[in-house]
């Protein structure tokens, strides 16, 4: 299959008064046409700064690209000045973020916004603009499409403002769609079929799409593959079925085993994950999760890790995969997990924990 992107060994930095946070450091993944990455992992784990670094939206400074390139249709990102930048934003690589009244512009009408993004990319003229606008907004699943395109956002509800967001940012068709938690600020119901329509996009374009999330439970109903990111690294990626049923990172069984479930609506059970994560300005020497993962090995302290192979499309960076290492089976409370995701794993996860 064909890649659009190949992000290697990607290093940022903030330079802040209390020291330089290291927030991505060396991210490697890579990303085929018409396939959905997720990335997740707990707050501050490096996902947005990951994604907008691919879009050179970081600020710089405080922002610093360190090291590494994103290769995107066979050029490097990372060497790209602002003036090319402007160019690929919004036209080939387009951005939905979690609260859709901050992007919004809340003085210009749904469908103006819409048709800038056509006019200025597509060279459209304005008549055929409006169309694809009111096309758009039937895409996305916006009743009344025609009448909705000459409102403002203030008159659209949250879920639909959201809709909207994807309307703009589909506007100029781009490569790649990059959704950082689109659906957090969204109610469960709302959440839901956010993702059910992000989903069925992936199905009539080509878009490839990254999609943020610190929620587990709604990846498997949206992602091709899965990337688990813990302080600034990625630590386990794989498809969704390796991911959920095969997990081989400690963190990751620690992810599975705090994600709300059906049958376990006593979240008293939920083993959120102990401790937290490390300080990013003086990154641990050896594994950043060793401190909190109680599998740790005497090594973990010393020595970083490598990316263990365990399929073609799976690999973890846990000492645990070394030949030479105890064998660890996930804990009882992950297996439970994955037995009953087995039975579930169709569903929509979140509704159902809603109610
Ligand atoms: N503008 C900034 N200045 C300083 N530190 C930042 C800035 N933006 C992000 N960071 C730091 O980078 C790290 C990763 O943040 P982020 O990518 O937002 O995490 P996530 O999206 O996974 O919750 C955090 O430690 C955060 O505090
Ligand atoms: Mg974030």
């Amino acid at each position: 299959m064909e890649k659009i992107l190949e992000v290697k060994d990607l290093k940022v930095s903030f330079q802040t008064y209390g020291g330089q946070v290291q927030a991505v450091r060396g991210v490697s993944f890579d990303l085929h046409k018409g396939e959905t990455l997720a990335i997740v992992g707990e707050s501050g784990s490096g996902k947005s700064v990951t994604a907008q670094t691919l879009m050179k939206l970081i600020p710089m400074p405080p922002g610093k690209i360190t090291g590494g390139q994103i290769m995107f249709n066979g050029e490097d990102i990372v060497k790209k000045t602002d003036k090319a930048m402007e160019k690929i934003r919004g036209k080939e690589m387009s951005m939905i973020f979690q609260d859709p009244m901050t992007s919004l512009n809340p003085t210009m009408k749904i469908g103006t916004q819409i048709m800038e993004g056509l006019i200025k990319h597509q060279k459209m003229a304005k008549a055929d603009a409006k169309k694809r606008a009111i096309e758009l907004l039937k895409l996305v699943g916006i009743p009344m499409p025609e009448r909705r395109v000459n409102q403002y956002p203030h008159e659209f509800s949250g879920g639909m403002r959201q809709r909207a967001m994807i309307a703009i940012a589909l506007a100029a068709d781009p490569k790649l769609l990059i959704a950082d938690e689109p659906t957090t600020a969204l109610d469960v119901t709302i959440q839901a079929q956010i993702l059910e329509l992000m989903k069925a996009l992936q199905g009539k374009l080509d878009t490839s799409i990254i999609f943020i999330t610190h929620d587990l439970g709604v990846v498997a109903n949206v992602a091709d593959r899965v990337a688990v990111m813990y302080a600034g690294q990625i630590v386990e990626i794989g498809t969704v079925d390796e991911i959920f049923y095969d997990p081989r990172h400690p963190y990751t069984w620690g992810l599975l085993a705090s994600m709300p479930s059906l049958e376990n609506n006593d979240h008293d059970e939920l083993a959120a994950i102990p401790g937290t994560p490390p300080d990013l300005t003086n990154p641990p020497v050896g594994d950043a999760f060793a401190a909190r993962n109680k599998y740790a090995l005497a090594i973990d302290y010393e020595e970083e890790p490598p990316m263990f192979q365990i399929s073609e499309t799976h690999f973890a960076k846990t000492w645990l995969l070394h030949p030479d290492a105890p064998n660890v089976e996930p804990p009882e409370a992950v297996q439970k997990r994955i037995r009953s995701l087995s039975s579930n794993f169709e569903k929509p996860v979140l509704v159902k924990e809603g109610k």
